[in-house]
């Protein structure tokens, strides 16, 4: 996933830091049980992140149970695990500016990715329908028996980010070598996504071994360039995907996204219901050249630093808003878990109805960094560059802008919020300024004489992301979420043999930092979450996303099949149109 999406949810709020009772409830209203523990509060606490009960299949009962045992057994086990390290041995780094496929040849290995899945997935490629969309991006349909139902999407990325060269020597074991010690596969791929890519892969497989035949529709669509924005692979996929089943076409959407770990002394999952916006803002300066031993009192890099300084002098207010997804967060961990110190979930509590408990809350939450640039639309200085030679007045100097943008705002109001920042300076340097193709601010208004220069603010890059629709959680429309929740509960459960327990692991809506292939799959419906079901806290390694050393538990690698394997049957069955 791009940027640190994946344990952002949960790691930023850390700093603080029986399946023989089935419960069918899609044939009834879900239900929805009151807190666990007594807060002193009122009934109306009982409405704050209500939690599902485990969801075990119904009709698919005999299946689930069947592949269950199947998953418990060492021979399945060596299956997956070979499963997972082979597909970690074949290397699919994607990289910034790769050109299009045809005409870059660093595309070319995803070949020999499509060849080892071909090999490694035989029942897939024989039962399913593939279609390559530019080459490489990779769907698979698996038609269900009841065609007028919507699919269920289950989407990953095929590619993973580079590893930096001179940290190869610092692996405990090769990043391509898919190597197995045990108790972990090891290397770049191993969590991010090749976890989600063959897990969902392996699960189906199971499922065509078991002679299982759905009667949704399920779809895989593998990307191949998420790490460096999707453009060619989620972009196009998105295209054939609405061409295939049309604008809103599926029933929900899993990818690649936040997982579970213990906050608080509770283990809570966070799948991403929604993902910040960005825009890359590129500031540029210009005046005139000359040499430099006739200088003006400020050259052109000299006015860029006074922009860059006023920036960062004045980064964007924000305030926790009751409907935004960090705030559910924060909700749901003061209804669930235990250990969150005393006053801060008073407040948290309070302030569903209180502006003045809000705002303690917020103060309180806002001393952690990472969870305040998770709420709030972030600036950072990323690029700058300017002049050519020492004895020349520099022509131009420019730097960009990266900006997160808050669920709450816009790709608009956060180029508004720069234009006007930026304003008195234009001004005070005597600067024409032209801000996104619109004039604003001439420079000429003090009188007649000729304007210093140009201050141009542009998109750098490709144009503004607007932050991504909130997935509905509660109300009507939630019963993709509640399924989700349901399924991560059943599969979590049978996973530890833990029987009847709906609230071993609670589920809590999240927010990503960063941005998933998903960005591209608005239109195929609304209820769109990034769940992985990784564990973030297994007692033993992280998983060492993006980084040195990232492997994946076996354990956990066995329980993100049980889940997807879950969460297939569970759609199946559904009452989802
Ligand atoms: C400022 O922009 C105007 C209009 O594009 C251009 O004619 C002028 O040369 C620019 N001035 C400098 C110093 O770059
Ligand atoms: C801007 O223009 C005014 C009026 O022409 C002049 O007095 C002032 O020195 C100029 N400022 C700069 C930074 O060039």
């Amino acid at each position: 996933m791009r940027a640190t999406g994946l344990l952002a949810a949960i790691g930023v709020l850390g700093l603080f830091v029986n399946y023989t009772s089935h419960h069918y409830w899609w044939h009834d209203p879900p239900i929805i049980y009151p807190l666990k523990f007594n807060h002193g509060g009122t009934g109306a606490l009982a409405d704050i992140c209500p939690q599902v009960r485990q969801l075990i299949p119904h009709s698919n009962l005999e299946i689930w149970v069947s592949l269950g045992a199947t998953y418990d057994t060492d021979v399945f086990k060596a299956k997956a695990v070979s499963w997972l390290a082979g597909a970690v041995q074949v290397p699919t780094e994607s990289y910034d500016y790769l050109g299009p496929v045809g005409t870059d040849p660093r595309w070319e290995k995803f070949h020999a990715f499509h060849a080892y899945l071909r090999k490694a997935f035989p029942l897939i490629h024989a039962e399913l329908e593939l279609t390559k969309v530019n080459t490489y991006g990779l769907i698979f349909v698996w038609k269900g028996l009841n065609e007028r139902l919507k699919p269920l999407l289950l989407a990953a990325h095929q590619d993973v980010v580079p590893v930096e060269p001179t940290t190869v020597d610092k692996w405990t074991h090769p990043p391509f070598s898919g190597h197995f010690d045990g108790t972990f596969v090891w290397g770049r791929g191993s969590c991010d996504d090749k976890s989600g890519l063959i897990g969902t892969m392996s699960a189906v497989e199971a499922m065509l071994a078991n002679g299982y035949e759905p009667t949704r529709t399920v779809v895989l669509a593998f990307g191949f360039d998420e790490e460096s924005g999707g453009v060619h692979g989620a972009r196009t996929l998105s295209a054939k995907l609405e061409e295939m089943f049309g604008q809103n076409g599926f029933a929900m959407i899993v990818d690649e996204g936040s997982g579970y770990g213990e906050l608080y002394d509770r283990i809570i999952a966070m799948p991403g219901i929604s993902e910040k916006g960005s825009v890359n803002v590129r500031v540029e300066v210009t005046t005139p050249g000359g040499h430099s031993s006739l200088p003006p009192p400020h050259t052109s890099i000299g006015i860029l630093a006074e922009l860059l300084v006023k920036i960062e002098a004045n980064p964007f207010k924000t305030h926790l808003a009751r409907n935004s997804p960090p705030y559910k967060t924060i909700q749901c961990l003061a209804a669930h878990a235990p250990n969150l110190p005393d006053h801060l979930r008073r407040d948290i509590l309070a302030s569903a109805y209180s502006d003045k408990a809000l705002r303690v809350a917020e103060s309180v939450l806002f001393t952690n960094l990472a969870f305040k640039n998770l709420v709030r639309t972030t600036q950072a200085i990323d690029i700058i560059q300017g002049g050519v030679k020492v004895n020349a007045l520099p022509e131009r100097a420019w730097a960009v802008v990266n900006h997160r943008i808050s669920t709450e705002s816009s790709v608009a109001a956060t180029e508004g919020h720069d234009i006007d920042l930026l304003r008195p300076l234009a001004s005070k340097f005597n600067l024409s300024y032209t801000a996104f193709g619109k004039t604003v601010d001439h420079g000429d208004h003090l009188d007649a004489s000729p304007t210093c220069g140009n201050l141009t603010l542009s998109e750098a890059f490709r144009g503004g992301l607007e932050p991504a629709p909130t997935t509905p959680f509660e109300g009507d429309d939630a019963m993709p979420y509640q399924i989700l929740s349901g399924s991560i509960k059943a599969a979590f459960n049978r996973h530890r043999s833990i029987e009847g327990d709906d609230d071993g692991i609670v589920v809590s809506p999240g927010i990503m930092s960063g941005n998933t292939d998903t960005k591209f799959y608005w239109k195929l419906t609304p209820h769109i979450f990034r769940y992985g079901h990784i564990r973030s806290i297994s007692g033993t390694l992280p998983p060492n996303i993006h980084t040195v050393n990232e492997a994946m538990s076996i354990d956990n690698f066995l329980e993100i099949i049980r889940f997807y394997t879950t969460l297939v049957l569970n759609v199946d069955e559904s009452a989802l149109p």
